[in-house]
């Protein structure tokens, strides 16, 4: 398929997996990736492969916490490609915690990466999407939809993407652009492998998010993001999109 010829998909979190997956899936279908990302070496990684393959990408190392670095890119992007079909908020962190042993860094961080820059991001891309009537994906998570125990900053942070989302979409519903998310369940990326559960948890807590499917890789959640963020998917606007394995259905 080759629903991207011509347009410009403004990506973060490219370094790794699913925001790495989703570039290689939009440049193979002939977008021009414009990717951010914090690590630095992740990133190269991901342009090489990519240009290697005589496809188009072009990476900026961006730490989505700054509001100005925010700014820079989106017009980095437009510089490079000239305009912004897709935005994808991909980047995120994940941890677990009791809610006693939260600090303040740690839900700042939390909340600055997770929630701050996908508002900061997309305030800065949104009036080059309007010019091309393009679209945006944030990346939720179930955990925005479900409550689960030992990761509270996450899930307020995801269950805050969620609603965001559809309050983008309420006021731009008269614009012809298109913003949705997209929560997936456990998805096999660094994310997950780094992922340390608590010592002392208490698993029959942690049983009905762990669910009954193994974990998906990250190329499923990519292939989902190319249909929404394609021209097939019109008539999707302030939907959240599961990719679980029926993690949510409960
Ligand atoms: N893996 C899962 O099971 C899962 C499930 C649901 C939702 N998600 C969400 O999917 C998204 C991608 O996660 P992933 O699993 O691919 O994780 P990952 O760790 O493989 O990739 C996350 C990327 O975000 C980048 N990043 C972190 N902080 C940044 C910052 N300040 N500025 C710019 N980039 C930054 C990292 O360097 C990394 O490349 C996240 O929003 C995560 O919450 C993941």
């Amino acid at each position: 398929m080759n629903r991207y010829t011509n347009k410009v998909a403004l990506l973060t979190g490219v370094a790794s997996g699913i925001g790495r997956a989703t570039a290689r899936r939009l440049a193979a279908e002939g977008a021009c990736v414009f990717g951010l990302d914090i690590d630095q070496t992740g990133l190269a990684e991901t342009e090489a492969e990519i240009t290697s393959a005589g496809q188009q990408m072009s990476g900026r190392v961006t730490d989505i916490r700054s509001v100005q670095e925010c700014r820079a890119a989106a017009e980095a992007c437009v510089a490079t490609y000239g305009g912004i079909d897709v935005l994808g908020n991909i980047a995120g962190i994940a941890n677990q915690r009791h809610v006693h042993q939260v600090t303040e860094e740690d839900w700042d961080l939390m909340n600055d990466i997770n929630l701050k820059g996908v508002f900061f991001l997309t305030q800065a891309a949104l009036p080059h999407i309007i010019e091309r009537e393009g679209n945006i994906i944030n990346i939720a998570s179930n955990a925005g939809l479900m409550g689960q125990a030992y990761t509270v900053p996450y899930c307020a942070t995801k269950g805050a993407v969620v609603n965001m989302t559809k309050a983008l979409a309420m006021e731009f519903v008269k614009h012809p652009i298109r913003i949705n998310a997209i929560a997936p369940g456990g998805v096999d990326t660094s994310l997950t492998a780094n992922f340390k559960v608590l010592e002392d948890a208490d698993y029959s807590l942690m049983a009905r998010y762990t669910g009954a499917r193994p974990s998906t890789q990250p190329e499923q959640i990519a292939s989902l993001f190319a249909f929404l963020a394609s021209e097939e998917a019109q008539n999707i606007h302030g939907s959240i999109v599961s990719s679980d394995g029926g993690l949510t259905a409960e």
